[in-house]
């Protein structure tokens, strides 16, 4: 069984699960959090290097003012409940996105768990908060063009290695598989560069349902895929015969 070396999930149907349980919205967010508990435990156990959950996007900021509240507070009892434990087994815990406008004490809340996990090697778990794949990207271009206007960079010198090395998972391989729980069949300004070869899986079940048979049915897909990255399956095959490596 191919295991993918990282693997991104949009955490979707938290509302709609506690819709259909006459619950108020929060409750579904809870049980998403217990979700993430064990999916986070499953990735460890099958040794996948990274995972990266979406929890909150740039756009959410557009909800209910008391649903974001309620949130922002779930992110930090999440935190500060999950943190020993995930040091405990060895997780890397790190936040991208635009931590400016969260309270200032889930900034140090975050900061301190990245600090105190950075060192980890076993799963590194990035939890996407604020972010948005599109504020990744203009960062990025601002970072370049900035370093042009230094001097220090040529306009030639801008190739796709160089915007990958100033977005926020520069540090990680692009996802090999990403899933969207809830039925929505969309990216939602999520990864937008790094999903440009990853393979795609979305399923109906909702987040808090998304059990660990759940899961493993989404890798059971993934190994029935065929990575081509622009060759033949004709050139794939015969790569694979002699062992080489697909991707190049
Ligand atoms: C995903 O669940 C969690 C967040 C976006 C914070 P939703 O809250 O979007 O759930 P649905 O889509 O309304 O069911
Ligand atoms: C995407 O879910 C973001 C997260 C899961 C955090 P949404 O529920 O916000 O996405 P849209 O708005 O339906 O596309
Ligand atoms: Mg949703």
């Amino acid at each position: 069984m191919q295991i993918p070396n990282h693997l991104a999930i949009i955490m979707d149907g938290n509302g709609r699960w506690a819709k259909k349980r006459q619950l108020p919205r929060i409750a579904g967010h809870r049980a998403g959090v217990e979700n993430v508990r064990v999916i986070v435990k499953r990735c460890a156990e099958l040794e996948i290097e990274a995972l990266t959950l979406f929890a909150f996007s740039s756009e959410n900021w557009r909800r209910p003012g008391k649903e974001v509240s309620l949130l922002m507070d779930l992110f930090s009892v999440a935190l500060e409940q999950e943190i020993d434990r995930l040091h405990g087994n060895g997780v890397r815990l790190q936040v991208i996105g635009d931590p400016a406008a969260f309270p200032s004490k889930l900034q140090d809340k975050i900061f301190k768990a990245e600090t105190l996990t950075e060192n980890n090697d076993a799963l590194t778990l990035t939890i996407a908060a604020n972010y948005g794949g599109r504020w990744d990207l203009v960062r990025a271009f601002q970072k370049l063009a900035q370093n042009i206007k230094d001097g220090s960079l040529e306009p030639e010198a801008i190739t796709e290695e160089a915007v990958s090395e100033q977005l926020c998972l520069s540090q990680l391989p692009e996802p090999d598989l990403f899933i969207r729980s809830g039925g929505e069949q969309r990216i939602s300004n999520y990864l937008l560069w790094q999903l440009a070869y990853t393979e795609l899986y979305f399923t109906d079940c909702l987040w808090p349902d998304f059990d660990v048979e759940a899961f493993d049915q989404a890798l059971a897909s993934y190994n029935r895929r065929q990575r081509r990255f622009g060759k033949t399956g004709e050139q794939i095959e015969q790569e694979n015969a002699y062992g080489e490596s697909s991707q190049a």
